[in-house]
């Protein structure tokens, strides 16, 4: 009796110190470790589309977003940035107070989970028209642009799969802006260091400039939606709006 109470003891110390010690790794080892997890896994796409239905909430069954860039676009973003940005998010490295609740494995379940919906979302065609800036300074933009981003980002803002640098072409301008902001503050913790010393100096004209810039840069015909495509895979979801119409700027 008595011996089998230490060995009860000993258990539940050995369960308290390992359970402290993955308490004691920091929200960015943790998401690191998901990643790796991630990324090497194979991807169900059929098992992605099911995990997506709750992202539609929000992101809508294209994945487009909003052209106000509350919400960003998704649709056609690499795989490896979506599973870094949802390891990120869950893992409290990246503040998303309001999608939160959506990344918990309760609700989306593990990395495989991760692996699948990011597969499916890479593949979505993206929105034929997307936010732009108020095209002003658009010179000054590209010259910035290709000073200070294409190593990282790519010429055509087509980022980089290996190194988990996000897509930023066809997105929307109001949402690059909110993040580069965030990045340049440091309100956004995941940021790339790199980045974060290479854009100190900018100035909001700069920052309003390059991010018009990014904004236009055109995806592959390839990776773009017809006008008015709606995702086939959602023949039930409910539009009480329909896509509102371009706005001119
Ligand atoms: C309740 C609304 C909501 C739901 C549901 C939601 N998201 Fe989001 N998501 C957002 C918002 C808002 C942002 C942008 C936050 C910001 O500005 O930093 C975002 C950002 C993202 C980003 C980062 C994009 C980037 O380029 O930085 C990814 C990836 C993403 N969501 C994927 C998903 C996936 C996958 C799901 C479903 C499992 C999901 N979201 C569900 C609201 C939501
Ligand atoms: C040293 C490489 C590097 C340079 C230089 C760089 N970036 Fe980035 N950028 C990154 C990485 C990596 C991320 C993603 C960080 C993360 O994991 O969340 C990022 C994220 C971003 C984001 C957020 C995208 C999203 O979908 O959430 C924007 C916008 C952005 N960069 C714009 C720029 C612009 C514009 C420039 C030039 C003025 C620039 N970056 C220079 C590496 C770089």
């Amino acid at each position: 009796m008595y011996i089998r109470h230490c060995l009860s003891a000993a258990a539940s110390l050995l369960l308290l110190l390992s359970s402290s010690s993955l308490i004691a790794e920091s929200p960015a080892e943790r998401a690191r470790a998901e990643v790796e997890a991630a990324i090497h896994l194979e991807s169900d796409l059929e098992a992605g589309r099911k995990s997506f239905m709750i992202c539609t909430v929000c992101h809508r069954p294209e994945g487009w977003g909003t052209e106000d860039g509350i919400y960003p676009q998704i649709a056609g973003q690499l795989p490896g940035v979506i599973i870094k940005q949802l390891a990120d998010i869950r893992a409290r490295n990246r503040d998303n107070p309001t999608m939160l609740p959506f990344t918990s494995p309760q609700l989306l379940g593990g990395v495989q989970e991760i692996a699948n919906v990011a597969a499916y979302i890479s593949q979505l065609p993206m929105a034929p028209v997307n936010g732009v800036g108020p095209g002003i300074d658009l010179a000054l933009g590209e010259q910035l642009y290709k000073d200070n981003c294409v190593d990282c980002h790519g010429d055509q803002g087509q980022g980089d799969e290996e190194d988990h640098i996000p897509l930023i072409q066809g997105q929307h301008y109001h949402y690059l802006l909110r993040q580069f902001q965030w990045i340049k503050m440091g309100k956004r913790r995941n940021a790339d260091q790199k980045m974060v010393k290479q854009i100190q100096r900018f100035s909001g004209r700069d920052i309003s400039a390059v991010l018009d810039y990014a904004s236009r840069l055109k995806p592959p015909v390839e990776k773009l939606a017809t006008p008015n495509w709606q995702n086939p895979d959602f023949p039930n979801y409910y539009r009480a709006t329909p896509v509102p119409p371009r706005r001119h700027r």
